[in-house]
């Protein structure tokens, strides 16, 4: 196999309404809330650079305005906290800009589905392999799940997505795939499908929300009808993709715990998990945890 292109560009779909969290997210998007104290798109943009991608997109929308200003300077705040000596906080947050030029903004104008959110990023990744990471799904483990999933992709080129179990009776709320060897750190893809009816899922690996996928997947996407929901469905264009003749799509199994920042649950969650490793938090959160139950 000739050395597959490098991965450089990674998409964040941030456009959806976030219905499952409402109150919150009516004026503020579900990505800008906070897990102890950045924004859950903060902690997915840095997992992504530290699997060694250089360009981030952003696919916005309505009242997301927000999520553009965190990603660029604020002058007056910054000379605040350099006239104070906060020396610490301003090179926190100067460490995590990105530079110049690192950074792309479209915007989807309707929430028509997380297919069609993709689709909207094709110009600006253009003609080459790139990640997708659905920026309310924490993947918290030892090492970052897209690094692991780059070093699986330099070995299998073509396409791969992040899975991870789930209890066989709750298959038919995500989006499946069957795979050659389920035990395997990475396998070969046998079959994908969207919320499979209760008993016929090909296995209890879900797709956890991390892919990487090769241009061709915009083509199917411009003509990709809406599935599940009324929404344009990126699975659907996937499981077309994954039947081309010469496409390969391999499953790369994450090991850590997986939060849905875009459930309740799983955002009460991550911001306990999140807070008991913190050496500043940790000790004083288990006390009072201890307490409280
Ligand atoms: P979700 O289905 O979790 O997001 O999509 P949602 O639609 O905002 O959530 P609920 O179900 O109403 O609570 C996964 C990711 O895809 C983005 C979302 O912003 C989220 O980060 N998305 C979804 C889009 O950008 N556009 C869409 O049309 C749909």
């Amino acid at each position: 196999m000739t050395k597959p292109k490098r991965i450089r560009k990674a998409v964040f779909p941030v456009a959806g309404l976030g219905t499952r969290f409402l109150p919150a997210t009516k004026a503020v998007p579900k990505e800008m809330l906070t897990v102890v104290d950045k924004p859950v798109i903060q902690h997915v943009v840095n997992e992504a650079k530290a699997a060694g991608i250089e360009h981030f997109v952003f696919v916005t929308g309505r009242g997301k305005a927000v999520i553009e200003d965190h990603f660029d300077h604020q002058f007056e705040l910054e000379a605040t906290l350099s006239a104070k000596k906060k020396t610490r906080e301003l090179e926190e947050l100067l460490a995590e800009l990105p530079a110049a030029g690192e950074a792309s903004f479209t915007r989807q104008q309707a929430p028509l589905g997380l297919g069609h959110a993709v689709w909207c990023a094709r110009d600006i990744v253009g003609d080459e392999p790139f990640a997708l990471l659905l920026p309310d799904m924490l993947h918290h483990g030892t090492t970052p799940c897209l690094k692991d999933m780059i070093e699986a992709y330099e070995q299998t080129g073509g396409n791969l997505i992040a899975v991870a179990p789930v209890p066989e009776d709750q298959t038919y709320q995500y989006g499946i795939v069957g795979v050659v060897d389920a035990k395997a750190k990475t396998s070969r893809i046998t079959s994908m499908v969207e919320k499979p009816p209760k008993g016929t899922a090909p296995s209890n690996l879900h797709i956890t929300g991390r892919y990487i996928l090769q241009p061709e997947i915009f083509t199917l996407l411009s003509r990709q009808k809406p599935g599940a929901g009324g929404e344009i469905q990126l699975t659907d264009a996937m499981i077309t993709l994954s039947e081309t003749p010469g496409t390969s799509f391999h499953a790369v199994r994450f090991d850590g715990t997986i939060y849905d920042c875009g459930s309740k649950i799983g955002f009460l969650l991550a911001n306990i998990a999140y807070g008991l490793e913190r050496d500043d938090l940790g000790p004083q959160l288990r006390a009072a945890l201890k307490d409280l139950i």
